[in-house]
């Protein structure tokens, strides 16, 4: 097996808590344990195809432990097998432009690639691996929590905390005003931090992508309290739950095939429904990419650091094509393919549903 000297290591999509926790821990474990170099490439994939990459020493690493966001940047459109060009004529079109990764990987003697990053990342870096032989090690991050391969993702935890203290700020406003508040968090078409948010938040009602909800049925909920004297209510909407029989709410469709649809906007629609239904007063709050700023939680900066160290040993190992995560306690690897073949969704029979349904939560069903 070939001896790794060079490590480059990239953050790709939206970025997370923790993000600087992982890059840390890679640099840390390469540079002390196996003298092995890192080099940070720039906002995620456009750094390998524009060339853009530096090398890390343990000092560019240091202090960045608790702070949001990533020192490398990072960004959702540079699909190196869609990649957007426009001609002299203005027009778009997208190129597979791998090559130019490929060549830039070469050029800096790179010879192992850790990518940190959600499905769309890793599906990259699986196609890197498997059609352009890039040795490639994946780090699971998203705050949306569905991947699978691993237990969970870091970021969530974070996102998780920030929903679940400003749920706890609405229902204080909620309870004065006898208003029902309608909070909508992230996730997109998965309702982890909606399900776990509500739960932790104690949401009267929560709805998410995996149980489509009737609109009925929620104001039943809403008017069975009332009877037993609450006159108000906390709705925890997912972003991309939906209506049964109905479609997603988005806020913009963007020209571009990588990530074309904006999701936000289900709060209002749903907020503006139950007033019209119940006669009570209705907010509706978007909590956006607050969720995703800031400080990672203790439970984040933990995992991430394990994420890091782990990479780097499977890099060591030659575990190429692989992606580290967390089973119960321990640091295991599955195939990146494996992990990105379905999205980790919720079961609507999960215990963590029906834990819900126990202490009186609605999932408007
Ligand atoms: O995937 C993470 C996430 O924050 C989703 O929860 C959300 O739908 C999306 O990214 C927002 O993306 P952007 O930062 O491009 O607006």
């Amino acid at each position: 097996m070939k001896k790794i000297k060079r490590i480059g290591v990239l953050t790709g999509g939206g970025d997370c808590p923790g993000l600087n926790a992982v890059i840390r821990a890679v640099v840390n474990t390469a540079i002390r344990n196996y003298g092995i170099e890192v080099y940070g490439i720039k906002d995620g994939y456009s750094g390998l195809i524009n060339k853009e990459i530096t090398k890390l020493e343990l000092k560019d690493v240091s202090g960045i432990l608790p702070r949001g966001g990533t020192i490398l940047g990072t960004s959702n459109r540079d699909n190196p097998f869609k990649y957007k060009t426009i001609n002299s004529k203005g027009e778009k079109k997208y190129k597979d432009v791998s090559a130019k990764v490929i060549k830039t990987i070469e050029y800096n003697e790179i010879d192992v690639l850790i990518t940190i990053g959600g499905d769309g990342t890793q599906a990259i870096a699986n196609k890197l691996f498997e059609k352009c032989s890039i040795p490639v090690i994946g780090v699971p991050k998203t705050i949306d929590n569905d991947l699978n391969g691993t237990d969970v993702t870091f970021g969530f935890d974070t996102a998780l905390s920030i929903a679940t203290s400003s749920i706890d700020r609405l229902h204080s406003t909620a309870e004065s005003h006898h208003r029902i508040m309608a909070i909508e968090v992230m996730g997109r078409y998965a309702g982890w931090i909606a399900l776990e948010s509500g739960l932790a938040g104690g949401g009267d009602v929560i709805l998410i992508p995996e149980i489509p909800f009737k609109m009925e049925k929620i104001a039943k909920k809403i008017y069975d309290r009332k009877k037993r004297g609450k006159r108000f209510s906390l709705i925890v909407v997912a972003e991309g739950a939906k209506p049964e029989g109905g479609d997603i709410i988005f806020s913009r469709k963007v020209d571009d095939p990588n990530d074309p649809i904006r999701l936000g906007g289900i709060s209002n629609y749903v907020g503006n429904k139950i007033e019209d239904i119940t006669g009570i007063e209705t907010r509706y709050t978007i909590l956006g990419h607050v969720q995703r700023g800031g400080s990672p939680t203790a439970f984040d900066r933990i995992l991430a650091t394990r994420f890091g160290y782990h990479a780097v040993e499977a890099a060591v190992k030659g575990k190429f094509g692989y992606m580290v995560g967390i089973r119960g306690q321990d640091i295991k690897t599955t195939l990146i393919k494996e992990a990105i073949e379905v999205p980790r969704r919720i079961k609507p029979q999960s215990d963590l549903v029906k834990t819900a349904m126990s202490v009186g939560t609605s999932f408007g069903i």
